[in-house]
């Protein structure tokens, strides 16, 4: 780490803070995301670091059971009717003298762009996977996302206390789907459903398990000698040593500046429901996950994390406290020390933009910030101006890249059901696409229906439920037929535009796009006709 320190000073004159403070604050954060397949465990997990770094008192305050505190991020009410978790959230919280930022992540597939949102703000994942299934087809997708980022990974396989299948073939299948090479740094004593504890690779110590009334309190862990070890767990102590001689053998150990460049994973085992082995990997967040370093702007230029402030938006939420009707964007901090009321430059724009309502977030509940460093994440409240990926900056000018949305898959049309909420119908589209709820395309042509794209059915049912319970406009939003979209040009769009079962409509910033509702029409075009623009939407993975 005091080698990224050093290398994070800035030699920005204009920096009006001390450039090697922000660097020491820099290297003690940790800024994570969790990516699973639902039901693999990431709330339970969420829950037992903040257990563990004494955040809550219990474990049950993530998700809440009935009468217990919330500090999950359900504040729409669509959230609590089905109990899913639809926005992200952010935990802030301390460990081992580091400030860890846990950026949650919607666990169901439809909100996957807003996990690829969260996971641009991120400088490492961890990824839990439950032991009885494996890599599912949302890990596989979010995996992918990481891969895209080179974002270290660290793996978790799940649920040991109960049977699951063998850790050596779960290896193999990680490696081989994902192209990730597994490294465990703990290995299970005991199979999965009599699980014992861990060797920890490391230096071949046993820790051996106790477990505590559901898990509710941290579990209680010894440490044992090799030697007492095999005296008292016999076979599935000698079972665990041949199984890490084998991975030796086969070169799985430990790679840190391979794990750094996502090439490799530091694997451990546990069970996030008793308490197994959350200490060791909430312990391996802090020492192999990296603090965050010099981010590179659309300039080609590194700005390092010493430099004076600067930040991008990542995620916008309105209306998160139902009192107040507000916009809050989510900023990552990239460089320098942030102070509450500072006036910072709106990039895009170049208008100043004052902070006097940043806070931190705590699931739904929020604080009022006064400082934050590289790696912490801003909420800054009334920012209806700011938009996804908007950079924030003071001192030297600098642009963060902006976050690619994912090209829609699912197609529909939106009426307001009452003509005369036509003007709130149109505020709430326009704001439900600034937030990045859903994608709203127009006909250049006049037509005032414009069809939405969106990457998973929900997302249209978020934003019917915002449109109506918001803005005061009713909506009908009937699935559109279409099956592929392209971005054209205005030549090619003219020859389209005559053509049944296509449509040319125009995005938000000015792109055409044409919709089809045959793949097949859509291929025949292509090889008929090579010189049209018939281009795939930039891909944000
Ligand atoms: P998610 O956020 O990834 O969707 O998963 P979540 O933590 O909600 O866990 C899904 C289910 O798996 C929950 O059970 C949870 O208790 C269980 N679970 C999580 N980790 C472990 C583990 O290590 N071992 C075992 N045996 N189970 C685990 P549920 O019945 O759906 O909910 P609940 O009634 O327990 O809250």
């Amino acid at each position: 780490m005091e080698q990224l320190t050093s290398a994070n000073a800035s030699s920005d004159p204009t920096d009006p803070s001390s450039s090697s403070d922000v660097a020491t604050e820099a290297a003690r954060r940790r800024t994570f995301a969790i990516i699973s397949h639902p039901d693999a465990g990431k709330t339970t997990l969420t829950e037992k670091f903040l257990l563990y770094a004494g955040a809550v008192l219990q474990a049950g305050a993530v998700k809440a059971r009935a009468g217990t505190r919330h500090a999950r991020s359900d504040w729409m009410e669509m959230e609590q009717q089905r109990g899913i978790s639809i926005t992200s959230a952010v935990m802030q919280f301390t460990y081992r003298d580091h400030v860890v930022n846990l950026l949650d992540t919607p666990g169901h597939r439809d909100f996957s762009e807003d996990t690829y949102r969260v996971l641009a703000a991120a400088d490492a994942a961890v990824m839990v996977l439950d032991v009885a299934k494996g890599i599912e087809t949302q890990t596989r997708k979010l995996f992918e996302v990481c891969r895209a980022r080179h974002l270290p990974i660290l793996t978790f396989l799940n649920k040991y206390d109960r049977p699951g299948r063998d850790p050596i073939e779960l290896m193999d299948e990680i490696e081989q789907q994902i192209d990730l090479r597994a490294t465990p740094v703990t290995w299970p004593v005991g199979i999965p459903g009599d699980f014992r504890g861990v060797v920890d690779r490391r230096n071949g110590s046993f820790i051996r398990y106790a477990r505590t009334a559901h898990g509710t309190t941290a579990g209680s862990e010894e440490t044992v000698d090799p030697h007492r070890a095999e005296t008292e767990e016999g076979d599935a102590w000698r079972r665990a040593i041949d199984e890490c001689a084998l991975l030796e053998g086969v070169g799985a150990d430990l790679d840190i500046p391979s794990f750094l460049a996502g090439d490799s994973s530091p694997l451990f085992v546990g069970s996030a429901l008793t308490n197994f082995g959350v200490r060791h990997l909430l312990d391996a967040i802090v020492d192999m996950a990296p603090s965050p370093t010099a981010r590179l702007g659309t300039d080609g230029a590194y700005r390092p994390v010493g430099s004076a402030f600067s930040g991008f938006v990542f995620k916008k939420q309105a209306n998160m406290d139902p009192g107040h009707r507000d916009h809050v964007a989510f900023v990552r901090v990239c460089s320098g020390r942030f102070e509450r009321s500072m006036s910072v430059t709106h990039e895009p724009t170049g208008k100043p933009f004052t902070t006097k309502y940043a806070a931190t977030m705590f699931g739904a509940s929020r604080s009022t910030v006064d400082e934050a460093y590289p790696g912490d994440i801003l909420g800054l409240v009334n920012a209806g101006d700011l938009r996804i990926g908007d950079t924030l900056y003071a001192g030297k000018p600098v642009a963060y890249p902006p976050i690619p949305s994912f090209p829609p898959e699912l197609f529909a049309t939106a009426h307001a059901r009452d003509n005369s909420r036509h003007k709130q119908f149109r505020r709430g589209l326009e704001q439900l696409e600034h937030e990045g709820v859903i994608q709203v395309l127009r006909d250049p042509e006049g037509d005032p229906t414009p069809v939405l794209g969106a990457v998973g059915a929900m997302q249209f049912e978020v934003a019917s439920h915002r449109l109506e319970h918001e803005f005061g406009a009713r909506t009908d939003i009937e699935p559109a037929p279409y099956k592929a979209i392209r971005i054209t040009d205005a030549p090619t769009a003219k020859r389209l535009r005559s053509s049944a079962g296509i449509r040319v409509l125009v995005r938000r910033d000015g792109t055409l796009v044409a919709l089809f509702e045959s793949d097949y029409r859509l291929t025949r075009l292509r090889n008929d006709n090579p010189a049209w623009c018939l281009e795939p939407l930039e891909t944000a993975i």
